[in-house]
């Protein structure tokens, strides 16, 4: 059975404060199946307005295959992929359990500790945050954000009590629990994994004026730095390889992903999270790291769903 036979849907769009990447994801995807010769049929959930059914849209339209090009809420955090599962459609990336569990960092972050990956220091507040105990436990700088978005939504770098208290109410827009976390100095760096392979780490350096790689400098500047090679030697490269390809296993992720890692001033490696549908548009890392790899966008969108397709097969 040919995947370039059947019918692939490409699901974007969303309702997620990460719908317009989404858009531009989604459109980019589906230009690249048809340019390889794929049948495509795109499906924007929610459609303009939000007004949709999105378990009726994805059960009234016709496809074999769904290419998962959602960033964020229920496209990123399980939801969507257990309705695919009930219509015993096969999907990109990784499971509802799997994508679930990475996107609520909390948990996240609590099992890797088990685990012993590395993950910055956190406390993590699900009713009123314990101001108290902020201070008496982290220091200034500290990272504020809500457990479970994406794109830098709703995160903070803070210096003072003030700065604190403005930073926790604005993650509280986003989620009921808000993580602490304490700030590492960098730099940053993002690994792509296709196929339980990890690609070369990707260094970001965001402008001065841009004290995270928040949204603005992931999606609208132009003066981010994208550093490939990553600067690193080869024996940290493949440190770095390493963990992600670690952490990214230990949450049973499958398909393809991104993690997220910093370095601290003391020059351990530690995970901030990983992403089970990574941005797929003209800024975005999965296509940057391909290309360094001699991988070209369409043939990376094809090899996504290839692998996919054909892991689907083996469970026939
Ligand atoms: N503990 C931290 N220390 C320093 N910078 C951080 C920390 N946590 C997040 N950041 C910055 O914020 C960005 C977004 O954080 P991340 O945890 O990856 O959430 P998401 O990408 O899902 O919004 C990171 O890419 C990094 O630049
Ligand atoms: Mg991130």
């Amino acid at each position: 059975m040919l995947l370039k036979d059947k019918i692939i849907a490409v699901i974007y769009g969303g309702r997620s404060a990460e719908r317009e990447v989404s858009l531009e994801s989604g459109e980019r995807v589906t230009q690249a199946l048809i340019n390889k010769g794929y049948k495509v049929e795109a499906i924007d959930l929610f459609g303009p307005g939000g007004r949709l059914n999105p378990v009726k849209q994805l059960s009234d339209a016709h496809f074999d295959f769904a290419f998962i090009a959602l960033h964020g809420g229920e496209g990123e955090d399980g939801r969507v992929q257990a309705v695919l599962d009930m219509l015993q459609k096969p999907y990109t990336g990784s499971r509802p359990l799997a994508s679930g569990f990475a996107m609520d960092k909390a948990l996240t972050k609590k099992y890797w500790q088990g685990l012993g990956i590395p993950t910055p220091n956190y406390l993590c507040f699900s009713d009123k945050p314990d101001l108290e105990k902020i201070h008496r436990e982290m220091s200034f700088p500290l990272i504020i954000k809500p457990s479970r978005e994406g794109s830098t939504i709703g995160i903070s770098k803070v210096h003072t009590q003030a700065e604190l208290t403005k930073a926790l109410e604005d993650a509280k827009k986003y989620d009921s629990d808000i993580l602490v976390e304490e700030f590492v100095s960098g730099p940053e760096f993002t690994v792509t994994i296709i196929d339980d392979v990890a690609y070369a780490p990707i260094g970001l350096k965001p402008s001065s004026e841009h004290e995270l790689y928040d949204y603005e400098a992931k999606y609208i500047a132009e003066d981010t730095q994208y550093l490939l090679p990553c600067g690193l030697s080869d024996d940290l490269e493949l440190e770095v390889q390493a963990l992600a390809l670690e952490a990214y296993r230990s949450l049973n992720c499958s398909g393809w992903g991104r993690v997220d890692i910093m370095q601290g001033s003391d020059g351990c490696f530690t995970v901030l999270e990983v992403n089970t549908s990574p941005g797929m548009t003209s800024h975005s890392l999965v296509p940057m790291a391909a290309n360094y790899a001699g991988i070209d966008y369409d043939s990376l969108v094809e090899m996504i769903a290839e692998q996919a397709w054909h892991s689907f097969l083996e469970t026939c």
